[in-house]
């Protein structure tokens, strides 16, 4: 069944031990780092994380919005993180950034924008846990999802599938109850909802639709199985 991660991003900051508790049934807690470099916005670091990792006992996945994430990657995973996934477009040396990750004892995860190839990842496959497709462009919370990233789903699916790597398929941005079939039916593992569950009146019963709703699509989720 296709887990789900509430991203933090859109919850009330000054009163963040709180908001997670909210969201303590989902699966996944998204932590969203930006540098106001790779993304025109600038979120938290890992203090924050830090702080947080008592207060909560859903997966910490963090994904770094940051250029060069190799200077990083240490201070992210002693923070408390279980992913950590790095974009493909903020490094020289992804490969190396990988096994920086995993020799720091987390899973390892790639994040790849809307308009960067699955290409650019095939020959990695082998190496990651984690493969993070951008379904909005990378640095606010509330966008409006891109369509045609479907099909890029389907093709991540595939070539996952048809190769038995073992790669989850993460989906971030735009996600709504009333699209969240499309991402299941396409092969997404991890679904990531910002907006549409720290907006929400009440997020823990938003959290509540959104596995009821998983829980009946899981039969439509025919592309692959991790
Ligand atoms: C965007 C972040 C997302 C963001 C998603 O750069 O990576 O995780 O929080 O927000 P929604 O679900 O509102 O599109
Ligand atoms: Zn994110």
């Amino acid at each position: 069944m296709t887990d789900l991660a509430p991203s933090i991003l859109s919850s009330d900051f000054s009163d963040l031990k709180n908001e997670i508790k909210k969201v303590k049934n989902a699966d996944y807690l998204h932590l969203d780092v930006m540098d106001g470099n790779f993304v025109p916005n600038i979120s938290f670091g890992p203090g924050l994380i830090k702080s947080l990792r008592p207060h909560s006992d859903l997966v910490f996945d963090t994904h770094l919005m940051i250029e060069d994430p190799e200077k990083y990657i240490k201070d992210f995973a002693r923070a408390g993180s279980d992913y950590i996934t790095v974009h493909a477009e903020t490094t020289k040396h992804l490969h190396r950034a990988i096994q920086q990750i995993k020799g720091n004892d987390c899973r390892a995860g790639v994040a790849l924008n809307p308009a960067t190839s699955i290409k650019e990842v095939e020959n990695i496959l082998t190496d990651i846990d984690l493969l993070l497709i951008m379904t909005v462009n990378p640095g606010f919370g509330g966008q409006e999802l891109i369509s045609e990233m479907f099909n890029k789903i389907k093709q991540a699916a595939s070539i996952i599938n048809k190769n038995k790597y073992g790669v989850k398929i993460a989906v971030d941005g735009g996600v709504k109850l009333n699209n969240l079939h499309k991402f299941v039916e396409n092969g997404s593992d991890i679904i990531v909802a910002g907006s549409a569950i720290f907006n929400a009146k009440n997020p823990k019963k938003k959290v509540e639709s959104f596995k009821n709703k998983l829980n009946q699509l899981k039969h439509t989720y025919t592309a692959k199985e991790v």
